[in-house]
């Protein structure tokens, strides 16, 4: 049998799936497929290049279409329509999902303290509410825990409201790098691995 391109040029769509061995809750070993990356607060997915990427678990403690006033930016219609929609509803300060299940995560949480309740920047990235720095503290700890040896979190903090000093004295380790980026210079991106 030869293995290679169809000579009619026919190409079948790619579609990879990952299998992999688990333990299930009774201790058996089973075959399964299984996501590697995990957003655990996907809000309206902006970030993602790919925003139904097979291999991601898009979660988020909502699910809701917001239409909101917004004469932002030269916005004529004077509305926006955001649709926030993940694949499953959870909450980043206690994930259930088991240790190690992921090799990535990216956890982009609200970082706004003061905003209106009805305002478009809440619609489109949440609101942090009074226990914050718990709330924080537990998702990081949560996200590591998720995450296997070795795995990588990247974290996005915008610091118009809590300064990224802040934020970081919660998790439980150091970034390797990081690099900031937006119009402002506010938003930082920063990479952790997870130690063995
Ligand atoms: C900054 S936005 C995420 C934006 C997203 N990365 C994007 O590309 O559009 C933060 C999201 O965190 C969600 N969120 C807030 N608290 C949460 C929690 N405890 N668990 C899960 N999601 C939460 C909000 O609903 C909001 O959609």
């Amino acid at each position: 049998m030869t293995i290679g391109p169809r000579k009619d040029g026919f190409q079948l769509p790619a579609v990879r799936i990952h299998i992999g061995f688990f333990f299930n809750l009774h201790g058996n070993l089973i075959m399964g497929t299984r996501k590697r990356v995990l957003d655990p607060c996907c809000g309206g997915r902006m970030m993602w290049g790919n925003k139904q990427h097979p291999d991601v678990v898009f979660g988020d403690q909502r699910n809701e279409v917001i239409t909101v006033t917004d004469r932002s930016h030269g916005n004529k219609s004077g509305t926006r329509t955001l649709r926030i929609e993940p694949d499953t509803l959870i909450d980043f300060r206690s994930l259930p999902y088991q240790d190690g299940e992921f090799k990535l995560v990216a956890f982009d949480p609200p970082h706004l303290v003061r905003a209106g309740t009805k305002s478009w920047l809440t619609a489109k990235y949440g609101k942090l509410g009074s226990d914050w720095k718990d709330d924080l503290r537990k998702g990081f700890a949560e996200c590591f825990r998720v995450l296997s040896p070795d795995g990588v979190l990247v974290f996005k903090w915008n610091e118009t409201q809590v300064k990224v000093s802040e934020v970081l004295a919660l998790a439980p380790f150091d970034p390797l790098f990081g690099h900031l980026s937006g119009r402002k210079g506010l938003t930082h991106w920063l990479v952790f691995m997870k130690p063995i």
